[in-house]
């Protein structure tokens, strides 16, 4: 239970580095939260500049979360403490101790803690956002429907992280507020092809 604390912890502060918001600064852009949907993430940063640094952005996130969930598993942490580790990293990246607690919306964090859960789990979360991605071109409403799916595909695949997985859904359905807003208005940024 010590480890498992240890690494919630640190999953807390690792998650609050904003990938989004170093890499602009060393590449000479403004904050992202000052640009386009405020959202210190890689589709933000897509918008603002080009895929590979958007590229840059989305790996990094995905890591906050998969290393710290990933290694709490390696070293033997008990699977029931996983998902808090994952819910841990996820509140370091929307209000991250380093940046005054204004972050994002953890859906890459989310997916790269989720990963390690399943091989066939993170294929489907992929697939999913993939599919809806390519066929509307937001990428906002893409993770809504992931997220929203997501409970669902752990019940099947691996019940016993259905609470934190769906603990984790609303955590990030909420984030969304402003897109779905937008998605309703009609005024959602789309994806470039
Ligand atoms: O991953 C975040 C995405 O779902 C929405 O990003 O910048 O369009 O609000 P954004």
């Amino acid at each position: 239970l010590f480890l498992a604390l240890c690494i919630f912890i640190a999953a807390y502060f690792f998650g609050s580095i904003s990938s989004a918001i170093l890499i602009c600064k060393l590449r000479g852009l403004p904050d992202p939260r000052t640009q386009g949907s405020k959202n210190p993430g890689a589709t933000n940063v897509l918008r603002m500049s080009d895929k590979p640094t958007a590229l840059a952005v989305l790996i990094f996130d995905v890591l906050k979360g998969a290393i710290p969930v990933y290694g709490a598993f390696k070293l033997g942490v008990e699977p029931i403490y996983l998902g808090f580790i994952a819910i841990s990293a996820c509140l370091g990246h929307m209000h991250p101790i380093f940046f005054n607690f204004k972050g994002g919306k953890a859906v890459a964090t989310a997916f790269g803690a989720l990963a390690p859960i399943s091989w066939g789990f993170a294929l489907a979360l992929i697939v999913t956002w993939v599919f809806v991605a390519k066929t509307t071109r937001y990428s906002s409403l893409a993770a809504i429907v992931t997220v929203s799916l997501a409970p669902l595909y752990t019940w099947v695949l691996k019940p016993l992280y259905t609470n934190s997985v769906t603990m984790l859904s609303i955590l990030i359905l909420i984030k969304h507020h402003s897109n779905i807003v937008r998605l309703i208005k009609g005024t959602e940024d789309k994806l470039s092809s």
